[in-house]
């Protein structure tokens, strides 16, 4: 048998501090997740400068924490991912120089991880029977991107937003009808008790690309216009335009690409009714993957996944390893 090969993954791109302990890529034996919501939710979004402040002061803690979950010591680690990017550079390089000093004090090998590989990866440690290709909608609160995974570490992007990713769209339309941050899961909420009776702008886009500023701004308009207006059918018919624009991409993609299995990754993939249309895919044929709600957004067990996947095809980083804040996806 084989040795078993144990990850330490650093996440710190936004505002979660996180550590995990991942066993060959896909079995969690921890994973610490420090949110900084609270903190950040008075000023109605994530303040880089006070994000990297409480990075600092979580990051030691956070991977004690993580090592004593699963029971191990820093001798048991055989590898170190941490995430250089995309993200705020300041919050990056919190994550990226403790991995760096790490790395060179147990010498062990230090592999830099792409923050939306990590998202992709969510999905192997749900779906053990997962193996590429497959297609991946990403939905996060950075991106909206329909991803070909030809392999573990080979991707091509096919589709994209070309304006607001799908989470910011979220956000923005939970902040001006006063749901508050992060909107995401508010809007979610709200939605259970409307009926999607209003009728929203879809752009359409002659590629696989996404536009989701038209929708928002149509939403944001009728609040203005009409204070009074129910909030509960207007998050309904928001989720029900976003994941009808989701879909008709997603399945196009599928037909062009002779796919049938669609992963869905990111923050926006918690969303119940996105998730619920999407199984009823599978009544068309196609298998539907999504990471469970807690490996959805950031964390760092995905990175140690995605990490995982790096190091055994050969990739290694070394102490000039550098946050990179707009990292693109290969
Ligand atoms: N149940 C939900 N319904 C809709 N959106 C949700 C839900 N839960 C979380 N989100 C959204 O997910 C986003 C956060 O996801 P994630 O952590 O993946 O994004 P990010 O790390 O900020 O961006 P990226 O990963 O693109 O760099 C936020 O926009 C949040 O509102
Ligand atoms: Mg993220």
């Amino acid at each position: 048998m084989e040795k078993d090969i144990i990850t330490l993954g650093i996440e710190s791109s936004c505002d979660e501090t996180s550590a995990a302990v991942v066993k060959n890529g896909r079995e969690v034996l921890s994973n610490v997740i420090n949110s900084q919501i609270k903190i950040h939710e008075k000023f109605g979004g994530v303040v880089p400068e006070i994000a990297s402040r409480n990075h600092i002061n979580n990051i030691s803690g956070v991977v004690e924490e993580a090592l004593k979950q699963a029971d191990l010591t820093y001798n048991d680690i055989d590898l170190i991912a941490c995430t250089y990017g995309p993200g705020l550079v300041g919050a990056l390089l919190v994550g990226v120089s403790y991995a760096k000093g790490l790395s060179y004090a147990l010498n062990k090998p230090l592999i830099g991880t792409n923050h939306i590989e990590g998202h992709i990866a969510a999905n192997y440690i749900t779906h053990k029977d997962l193996k590429p290709p497959f297609l991946c909608l990403i939905i996060s609160g950075g991106h909206t991107h329909l991803v070909h995974i030809k392999d573990y570490t080979e991707f091509e992007i096919i589709g994209k937003t070309r304006d607001d990713a799908i989470g910011e769209a979220f956000d923005k339309v939970a902040r001006v009808i006063g749901l508050g941050y992060p909107g995401g899961p508010k809007v979610d909420k709200m939605a259970k008790d409307g009926e999607a009776n209003i009728e929203l702008p879809k752009t359409h886009l002659d590629n696989l690309d996404f536009s989701f500023s038209g929708i928002k701004t149509a939403v944001i308009n009728l609040h203005h216009k009409n204070p009074d207006i129910n909030k509960s059918n207007l998050c309904a018919s928001f989720e029900k335009t976003v994941t009808e624009i989701l879909i008709e991409n997603t399945i196009k993609a599928a037909k062009q690409l002779n796919i049938k299995s669609i992963a869905l990754a990111g923050g926006v993939s918690a969303n119940s009714y996105i998730r619920q249309e999407f199984i009823n895919l599978e009544k068309k044929g196609y298998k539907i993957y999504y990471p469970e709600s807690i490996l959805c957004t950031d964390n760092a067990a995905m990175i140690a996944s995605a990490g995982y996947y790096r190091y055994i095809n050969g990739t290694k980083s070394d102490l000039t390893l550098n946050a990179i804040p707009n990292l693109k996806i290969e």
